[in-house]
């Protein structure tokens, strides 16, 4: 393993390749993207949280994503694939990033996999959270997320220690406007048809591992990391 970080320090360890997180919505890839990219001090991508953030901001690209992420569906490619080109040419992603959310469509792998060829990155390693969608609805209407740091929480699997608020900073916890129960339904059914072509895709590759996502937190967690540790090899 390799690693950074001065004598007596923990060590950092390096991402040796990008990694993404594939799975459908509520099955835990931002609550272990947000793991990873701490432990490997690279940035969480999560495009999710980058239209939010236009969205909450007003943009005229968060106006054009709010009223498709409130129905469910996924946003243009036209859109994603330039806010994702321009966010890995920040200087904070030349060592690594995770992807959470993307690709979701078979055209944004194929774009990704050119840029990353373009930017002089390996090619991803690709981790597919498993799980029955009867475990979602529950993960999914029941996410708090935190309004000043995004760290995300349950009701029923992680509830914070008070009520409302967030363990780390404090902050005012919020519910998605997408995550309510009429929603959910959609936000599979775009999943079925768009994104889970690409466990074949990436399968086909040879790039794809799998979790099994139903399994806790902690268990999750370690999973994913041997995968990662395993990947270099
Ligand atoms: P996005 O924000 O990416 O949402 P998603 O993919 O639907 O995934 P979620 O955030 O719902 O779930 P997650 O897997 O991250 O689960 P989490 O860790 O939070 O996308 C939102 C919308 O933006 C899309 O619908 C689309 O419109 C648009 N969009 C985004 N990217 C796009 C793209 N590339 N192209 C086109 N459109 C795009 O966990 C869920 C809950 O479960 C949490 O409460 C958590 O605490 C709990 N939990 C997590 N793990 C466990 C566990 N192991 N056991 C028990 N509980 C757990």
């Amino acid at each position: 393993m390799e690693t950074s970080g001065a004598a007596g320090t923990h060590p950092l360890e390096r991402l040796h390749c990008p990694v993404i997180f594939l799975g459908p919505p509520g099955a835990g890839k931002g609550t272990q993207a947000k793991e990873l990219a701490r432990k490997y001090g690279v940035p969480h991508l999560s495009t999710g949280d980058m239209l939010r953030e236009h969205v909450s901001k007003g943009t005229p690209l968060g106006r054009e994503a709010e009223p498709v992420m409130k129905r469910g569906d996924l946003v243009p490619d036209s859109i994603i694939l330039k806010m994702v080109a321009e966010r890995i040419e920040r200087p904070d992603c030349s060592h690594g990033f995770v992807f959470d959310g993307f690709p979701r469509t078979v055209a944004q792998a194929q774009y990704l996999g050119e840029l990353l060829k373009q930017h002089g990155y390996k090619q991803p390693l690709v981790v597919h959270f498993v799980i029955e969608p009867g475990l979602l609805l529950r993960r999914i209407t029941g996410r708090r997320m935190c309004k000043v740091g995004g760290e995300i929480y349950n009701i029923y699997e992680r509830p914070t220690k008070v009520a409302g608020r967030c363990d780390n900073d404090g902050g005012e916890l919020e519910q998605r406007p997408d995550d309510r129960e009429e929603v959910v339904g959609p936000r599979l059914a775009a999943y079925e048809k768009q994104t889970a072509p690409l466990v074949a895709y990436y399968r086909r590759l040879g790039r794809l591992k799998e979790v099994d996502a139903a399994k806790g937190i902690d268990h999750v967690t370690a999973k994913v990391l041997e995968i990662v540790r395993a990947g270099k090899q």
